[in-house]
């Protein structure tokens, strides 16, 4: 995993924001991106919907290798999270749905989304979630995949392509330091047509 570069992704919410529908992050953690879209949610007017297992991975499939086991990145559930929105005075603004994908996309209330962050590491449910999400986003709206790399075989970097191809649909590359790929946050960019 590299870290998400927010000063990356905030152009494009700012971007998606003009769009009908709210905003999203699945796979959210510790809320290191979420929290920061708080604001913006805020100044938008927009809902902000967190999707995660809050238990971390699931188990790994075929596209996986072994660099994400089950649980890793498990934070015990969501109090944590809950106690920041709460201290940011967000709550209001704030759905949380806790559960693994694809099931936990069963719970989702928001149906129409502005911009997504999607942060999932694993092959399958980045595949469910892109496929879920694709026609629920606004025309103008945009969807977010971080660690896209060129050279990766598996993990969300296939589910990247394989959605990209199966959709038809063209996906730009946004890294935060112009060639190093290495460490660095790196998202594949899917830009829904606007009307
Ligand atoms: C790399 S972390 C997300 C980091 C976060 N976006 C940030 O900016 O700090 C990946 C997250 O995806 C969650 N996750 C992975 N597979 C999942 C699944 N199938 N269903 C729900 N959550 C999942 C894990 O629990 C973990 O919190």
């Amino acid at each position: 995993m590299s870290t998400v570069s927010f000063p990356a992704l905030e152009p494009l919410i700012i971007e998606a924001a003009q769009a009908p529908g709210h905003f999203a992050e699945f796979g959210v953690f510790r809320g290191g991106t979420f929290l920061k879209m708080l604001p913006l949610a805020r100044r938008f007017g927009k809902r902000c919907v967190a999707v995660d297992s809050f238990c971390g991975m699931g188990e790994p499939g075929p596209m996986d290798g072994g660099e994400y086991p089950a649980g890793k990145f498990n934070v015990g559930g969501y109090d944590s999270l809950l106690d920041e929105i709460i201290r940011l005075g967000c709550v209001d603004v704030v759905d949380i749905h806790a559960g693994f994908v694809p099931d936990v996309l069963d719970q989702v209330i928001v149906q129409q989304f502005a911009f997504a962050h999607v942060d999932l590491d694993h092959y399958q449910p980045t595949v469910d979630t892109l496929l879920w999400l694709w026609p629920r986003v606004s025309p103008a709206g945009i969807i977010c995949v971080h660690d896209y790399f060129e050279g990766e075989p598996g993990l969300a970097s296939a589910a990247v392509r394989d959605v990209a191809e199966q959709l038809g649909q063209a996906f730009d590359v946004v890294s935060s330091r112009e060639g190093v790929t290495v460490g660095v946050s790196s998202h594949a960019v899917f830009r829904k047509d606007g009307e």
